[in-house]
């Protein structure tokens, strides 16, 4: 049996032959890189849903089946028995740490959590009402001028320095535009807190780092809301090729910084067909208003002549249930009552997936919910506002793009992204 794809040019008869290369895990591919060279003519596929852009071994995804996996586990193993800090390990180093390196890795984190004192300013360039998510792509991009000797990385320790550095800042950064945001000082990280116990710190403590305290005195950062939004963040840490993490491999494809293309991913990541989209399920969810309005809004998303869509549904990858939706459908059900969830948004929600789920429209289409669908009624109960729910998806997946960039950086044979076009003009 030959290993190879024979495509035959119908006007001309030629054949032409492309070697197949096997996935340990997924579909094969046919080696097309030659094909302009062989045939003088490109192959089209805009939105690339049928192209491999990369040979990876970090993240696996089975559309069909609902299946996702870090580095060869699980995501709902790893959800429910570690703590995100030894996700971002796993997927740094391709192992779990032991629990020396675990606490090697968790204090790293602490000491690097802190951001030099000339960033600062930056946030109080943007007007109070900015949206974080610029904050945030603007000091990403800006971190590149404080270590600028990431630029040429010549060694593994260097590899994971860069990345533990940058992982470390980004709660940081995310809350200092949420307080920013709100005309309220910044508050420093705390070291004795663990890396999701010091994000919601920042948010939420007094000036000078006070906390409220309940009636036993003890800091109202509950342990539940802790690994609730753990959980979160692991669940977001990384998705294969999507578009934020393609657009993190083409910047770093040009050769620039490893923060400058942090700071393009999350400016893709931004529009509500990505990762705003759990902002924009909050605030869609809060327009229907009750259950009685529900069915009015399911025919807009069917109609194709109103651009109206339901967000948080659907999914280039997934044709089956989002398995990090599942994870968060069943963290909402275990924590509605301990964290008091937005009853009337869950009943909408609930109502909203009901009928998609039965509904042709939505069957044929192979729609489902997806991550988005569900992590804002639980950000909601964290009293985290919606402007921040996609900052809460960067710090998650800030892992995620970092390792991608170093897996791009450690292929030998990488070119420059430069796709080609279907030429109609003049
Ligand atoms: C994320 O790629 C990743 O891995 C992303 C992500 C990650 O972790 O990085 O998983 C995170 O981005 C999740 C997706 C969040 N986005 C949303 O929830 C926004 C709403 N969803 C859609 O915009 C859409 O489903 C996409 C963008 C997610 C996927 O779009 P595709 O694969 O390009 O599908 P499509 O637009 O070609 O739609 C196919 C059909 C169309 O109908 P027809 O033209 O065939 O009649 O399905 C319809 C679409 O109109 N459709 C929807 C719909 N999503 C698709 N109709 C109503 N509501 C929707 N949400």
């Amino acid at each position: 049996m030959k290993n190879s794809f024979t495509i035959i040019n119908n006007r001309t008869n030629e054949s032409f032959e492309f070697d197949i290369l096997d996935a340990a895990r997924g579909p094969s591919v046919v080696d097309i890189s030659t094909f302009y060279a062989k045939t003088k003519m490109f192959t089209y596929d805009p939105g690339f849903t049928s192209t491999a852009s990369c040979i990876s071994d970090i993240t696996f995804i089975d559309g069909e089946k609902g299946e996702l996996r870090y580095r060869g586990i699980e995501i709902s193993e790893l959800a429910s028995n570690n703590s995100y800090l030894d996700v971002c390990y796993l997927l740094l180093n391709s192992k779990l740490p032991n629990k020396e390196e675990s606490k090697d890795f968790d204090l790293e984190l602490r000491h690097r959590s802190f951001l030099h004192e000339g960033l600062k300013n930056l946030f109080k360039a943007f007007p109070s009402n900015a949206h974080p998510m610029a904050t945030l792509s603007s000091a990403a991009s800006a971190l590149s001028s404080f270590y600028y000797d990431h630029l040429v990385i010549h060694s593994e320790a260097e590899y994971q320095e860069m990345a533990r550095r940058i992982i470390a800042k980004m709660p940081t950064i995310a809350a200092f535009a949420y307080r920013h945001s709100i005309g309220a000082p910044f508050i420093q990280p705390d070291i004795d807190k663990s890396f999701t116990e010091n994000f919601l710190y920042m948010l939420r403590a007094y000036p000078g780092g006070k906390m409220h305290r309940n009636a036993n005195g003890e800091d109202i950062i509950r342990e539940i809301e802790i690994k609730a939004l753990d959980t979160i963040f692991t669940l977001h840490a990384d998705h294969e090729q999507n578009a934020s993490t393609t657009t993190v491999r083409t910047v770093a494809s040009t050769g620039a910084h490893p923060y400058v293309a942090i700071s393009a991913g999350i400016s893709a990541l931004w529009g509500r067909a990505h990762g705003g989209a759990n902002e924009s399920v909050i605030a869609q969810l809060e327009m229907i208003g009750s259950v009685e309005n529900v069915d009015k809004f399911i025919a807009r998303a069917k109609d194709p002549e109103d651009e109206f869509r339901l967000m948080g549904f659907g999914h280039r990858v997934y044709k089956n249930f989002d398995p990090r939706a599942k994870a968060l459908k069943e963290l909402q059900d275990e924590l509605k009552v301990e964290l008091n969830l937005d009853s009337n948004l869950m009943e909408i929600a609930n109502r909203i997936e009901q009928i998609a789920l039965s509904d042709e429209y939505f069957i044929s289409r192979k729609l489902y919910p997806n991550i988005d669908f569900y992590s804002g009624v639980i950000l909601t109960a964290l009293q985290i506002p919606k402007s921040m729910f996609t900052p809460v998806f960067v710090i998650g997946r800030t892992v995620g793009w970092i390792t991608q960039w170093i897996e791009y950086k450690k292929e030998t044979k990488t070119k420059i992204s430069r796709p080609r076009q279907l030429y109609l003009g003049k």
